[in-house]
């Protein structure tokens, strides 16, 4: 598997940033700001990674996702792993991710890389989503944001 940047975003890529954002409006926005990667096994996009610079030495990976099939196979670990060493180059001191209330796997994920929470934007999804998200058959409300430092 290789890690390198997106030169052009192209309908695959834009598929797998939906999948961890389902506004387009907002995904939109991050990517023409942020940094994009792509991770490739044998030459086919199977995850992406956004990385947006929203403070003095923060950095906040703002998507990540992997392609259903390719799930459960140390990518998104290996994508998260990226981050925080491009960070670390960079000169960064804090990455922060932020993820659904609801989202216990990514919630487990993030945990197991080293990030602690921090704080709750409460009715984050429902102040900034149109549609209802429905997820471990809930109701996704509040954002948890959670950082590392590098
Ligand atoms: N449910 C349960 N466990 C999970 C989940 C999940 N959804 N995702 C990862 N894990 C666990 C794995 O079981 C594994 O545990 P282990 O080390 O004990 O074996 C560990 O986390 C690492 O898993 P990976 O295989 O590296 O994760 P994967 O390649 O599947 O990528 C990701 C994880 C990116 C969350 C993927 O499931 C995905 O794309 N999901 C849909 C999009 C999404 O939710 N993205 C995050 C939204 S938040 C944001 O973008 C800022
Ligand atoms: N992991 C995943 N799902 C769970 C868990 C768990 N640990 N516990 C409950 N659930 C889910 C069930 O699957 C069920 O879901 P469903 O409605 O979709 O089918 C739902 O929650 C309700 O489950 P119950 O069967 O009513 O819960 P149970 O009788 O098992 O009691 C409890 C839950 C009290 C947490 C029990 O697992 C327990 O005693 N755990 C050990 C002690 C503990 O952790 N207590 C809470 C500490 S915090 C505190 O005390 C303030």
């Amino acid at each position: 598997m290789t890690i390198r940047k997106i030169q052009v975003l192209q309908a695959a890529h834009y598929d797998l940033l939906l999948l961890a954002d389902p506004d387009e409006h907002l995904v939109d926005g991050y990517v023409k700001r942020g940094l994009c990667f792509e991770a490739l096994s044998n030459g086919v996009i199977v995850g992406v990674l956004v990385l947006l610079p929203t403070r003095p030495k923060t950095l906040e990976i703002v998507n990540i996702a992997v392609s259903e099939t390719s799930q459960g196979q140390g990518i998104g670990k290996t994508l998260i792993q990226f981050a925080l060493a491009h960070a670390k180059n960079h000169h960064y001191q804090t990455v922060e991710i932020g993820t659904g209330s609801t989202s216990f796997g990514q919630l487990y994920l993030y945990q197991k890389c080293g990030f602690r929470m921090t704080s709750i934007d409460r009715d984050f999804f429902l102040r900034h989503y149109e549609e209802e998200i429905i997820e471990n058959k809930l109701v996704l409300k509040d954002m948890v944001r959670l950082s590392i430092d590098v």
